[in-house]
């Protein structure tokens, strides 16, 4: 049993409680035991696992066999859940949770895509101008084996920077957009669902996230296009080298998933990669995500990221 240290602000609401915290790695993960998350958590709780996410990024649950409806109700205990997916949909019947199977839509495209360490790491929705603060994904149908996911922890990338090199990021911006992964060709579908919500916007390449005021590496590397004021070239080495320190082993966390599990990540601080070894097995997968609303990212100089197309992600009530 360990007191969460919250290094940063104190959570506004309650005081924490003391919880059955088990971190995983250095920098990034940890398993939460001994609550029951079908039912309302004590305000106390909330604030210790709020805090533990702020300090720990990702956390995960184990055992816990929620319907659709428990998932969106813990998730609202710590923010406003949102549609499901503003671009690709979700459950019938169950508007703010979306369907992460196996074969979902938005893991379709055309052609081989060119494999490069960051190829599908991602943190969700960052074409959005208020991408969703956390992220809360439960597994329901779970591979014998393979199908494990991983996350990078993006404050921890951002100090391990030469001090000279974070001063150089610190002011840039860069694009964001839903494109297929590189080397990859668009799907008509792909292509009419983006169309019927078109999403592009700038955010600062260095973020300071809104609870901690901690600094991140704010690089989604399936969205993140490119830099603002570079030459393409520019862009695209140092794009490059960014999106491989950012999810260098260190920094990450793999996690084995189990019937009922529950991973639940601080989207302003990671990215994380769905995994690609399932689609050489033939096991189902099927897992079921919640977001949370958003704020606007804000860099290191105070400005706010800025929408180029699209309207911010709004909560689902
Ligand atoms: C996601 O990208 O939100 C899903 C991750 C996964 O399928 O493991």
């Amino acid at each position: 049993m360990s007191d969460i240290l919250l290094a940063g602000r104190e959570p506004a609401s309650a005081p924490a409680a003391s919880l059955d915290l088990r971190p995983l790695t250095g920098h990034i993960g940890a398993e939460i035991h001994g609550l029951d998350l079908s039912r309302p958590l004590p305000p106390s709780t909330v604030a210790a696992v709020q805090a533990a996410l702020w300090q720990w990024k990702v956390v995960f649950f184990r055992k816990q066999p929620l319907t659709h409806a428990q998932h969106v109700a813990f998730a609202g205990q710590f923010g406003r859940p949102t549609l499901g997916h503003p671009v690709y949909g979700y459950v019938d019947g169950h508007p703010q949770v979306y369907s992460v199977a196996r074969n979902r839509f938005s893991s379709r495209h055309t052609g081989d895509q060119l494999l490069r360490p960051w190829t599908g790491w991602h943190t969700d929705v960052t074409a959005a101008v208020n991408p969703p603060a956390a992220s809360i994904l439960r597994g329901v149908v779970i591979p014998p084996y393979g199908g494990d996911t991983q996350w990078t922890n993006l404050e921890a990338a951002y100090e391990a920077l030469s001090p000279t090199l974070r001063d150089f990021v610190d002011a840039l911006r860069g694009i964001h957009q839903f494109v297929p992964p590189e080397g990859q060709g668009a799907t008509e579908e792909f292509l009419r669902k983006n169309r019927a919500r078109p999403l592009v916007s700038e955010h600062p390449l260095v973020r300071v996230h809104p609870a901690t005021g901690r600094r991140s590496l704010y690089v989604s590397p399936l969205f993140l296009q490119r830099i603002t004021g570079l030459s393409p070239r520019e862009s695209r080495q140092l794009l490059d080298l960014l999106f491989e320190h950012v999810v260098l082993p260190e920094f990450t966390v793999r996690f084995r998933w189990e019937k009922d599990s529950i991973a639940f990540w601080d989207n302003n601080a990671t990215a994380h990669l769905a995994p690609r070894d399932i689609y050489r097995l033939d096991f189902d997968r099927q897992l079921y995500r919640v977001t949370l609303k958003g704020e606007v990212p804000v860099g290191v100089d105070g400005r706010p990221s800025t929408a180029i197309e699209g309207e911010p992600l709004d909560a689902y009530e």
